[in-house]
């Protein structure tokens, strides 16, 4: 096959995406607004062609230059594993008379408004929502609503613009920070653990699921820079803690009609056991959790994403035989990075379990930790046991200290 893929080369995830495709046979073409030389290595190595557009921001002009390019070579799917450009890859697929989802089905995956309408519909339980485009909108639908709440964009990503909000002074406090956001949704705020639901289909039929457990849940990483961030794939997914959400994973893909691909589901577990729906969008999750799957599994995912689209079969070898997690770490102090304290007695202790370390140099300046989910550098460890692969995070948490000046 030919295969249109969207960004081949960005996000960090997309050249493996890429390369999945390339070792199923298939030829790749990329379109991004990378220059082609400045490609990574892996994705330039599995392209036949690239297109390189000025900006994906002009859609016109790059649906103009694939219907242009389709002219000449045949092209048979067009895919994307990445959030903002999933419309765009719809598309695509409508100008070209291709398979895969059209822009209809891939609304209600970015619209979280209408994402829970549909959700509702088929009895899925979210939680109260409105939405709205003025402050006064915002008002009326807190006080419906009732508080604590939360407050959020419609089309957002990684906790941006998302606040819990306790009390009416509290809203007002937060209303001009908003003022940029067009559309927010106002919800009932779930207090729960928070968990993923991550699949990939074939037909509508779930091939491989991984769940993944967030500590804390991303609003309190996104909101306390002491926070370092940690996110482990769970081994042993079919404990009956997390049935509730596995069920409703399961309901909600059927609700959406999802049939192929990656899925990644975020649900809230209450004290009680009762799963509240999160979010889904209709590709992997990002900040390197693909790669905690295949360190789980010991398999290549992003391989297997690209046989489950263009053969219809998912052949990697589901081991489950560890837990694989990553911590985000934030370094102390503004600007670079100027010492780091405690990695050789980590290593010491749990280098064994140690899959990547992979922390900003020193001499580096410091990520702006409101814009980076992986903030200042990343550890990612795995163990057999759960609760051991916890410690152990906990452990990097505490006594990995990197400092900035
Ligand atoms: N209704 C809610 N109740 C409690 N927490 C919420 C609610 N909605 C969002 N959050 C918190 O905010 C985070 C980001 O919201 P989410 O809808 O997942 O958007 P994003 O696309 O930014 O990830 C969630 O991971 C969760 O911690
Ligand atoms: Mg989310």
């Amino acid at each position: 096959m030919n295969i249109l893929m969207i960004s081949p080369g960005f996000p960090v995830e997309q050249p493996f995406f890429t390369r999945g495709l390339a070792r199923q046979g298939h030829d790749v073409i990329g379109i991004g607004d990378q220059n082609e030389h400045d490609l990574n290595q892996i994705a330039k190595g599995a392209l036949s062609a690239y297109l390189q557009v000025s900006s994906f921001t002009d859609e016109s002009a790059v649906l103009a230059r694939v219907a242009d390019f389709a002219n000449k070579v045949r092209i048979d799917r067009v895919e994307c594993t990445w959030e903002p450009f999933m419309v765009l890859a719809a598309k695509l697929r409508e100008m070209l008379g291709l398979p895969g989802m059209t822009v209809q089905q891939t609304i209600p995956f970015r619209d979280k408004e209408k994402m829970k309408q549909v959700l509702d519909q088929n009895g899925i339980r979210t939680p109260r929502h409105i939405s709205t485009t003025t402050k006064d909108g915002v008002r009326e639908a807190a006080s419906k609503v009732g508080y604590p709440i939360c407050v959020k964009p419609i089309s957002g990503a990684g906790s941006a613009d998302t606040y819990r909000v306790d009390n009416e002074q509290h809203l007002e406090e937060i209303l001009p920070l908003l003022g940029h956001v067009q559309e927010v949704s106002v919800e009932e705020f779930i207090e729960a653990d928070e968990f993923t639901f991550d699949t990939v289909c074939v037909n509508g039929e779930i091939k491989f699921f991984n769940i993944c457990s967030y500590r804390p849940r991303p609003l309190m990483g996104r909101t306390h820079q002491w926070i370092s961030q940690q996110t482990i794939t769970v081994r042993d997914v079919l404990n009956p803690f997390y049935a509730s959400g596995r069920k409703m994973g399961i309901d909600v893909l059927r609700a959406l009609g999802f049939r192929d691909g990656f899925t990644h589901m975020e649900w809230y577990r209450k004290p009680d056991g009762e799963a509240v729906f999160g979010e889904i969008a209709a590709r992997p999750p990002g900040a390197n959790t693909v790669d905690l799957m295949n360190f789980a599994n010991d398999f290549d995912v992003y391989e297997g994403w690209a046989e489950a689209v263009t053969r219809g079969s998912f052949s990697q070898p589901i081991n489950r035989s560890f837990n694989a997690g990553h911590i985000f770490k934030r370094a102390r102090g503004e600007g670079r990075i100027q010492r780091i304290e405690g990695l050789e007695s980590l290593m010491a202790d749990y280098g064994q379990h140690m899959c990547i370390v992979d922390l900003l140099p020193i001499g580096a300046q410091r990520r702006d930790w409101k814009q980076t989910l992986r903030s200042d550098g990343m550890i990612i460890v795995r163990h057999p046991d759960f609760g051991t692969t916890c410690e152990i995070l906990d452990q990097i948490g505490m006594r990995l200290q990197m400092y900035a000046g």
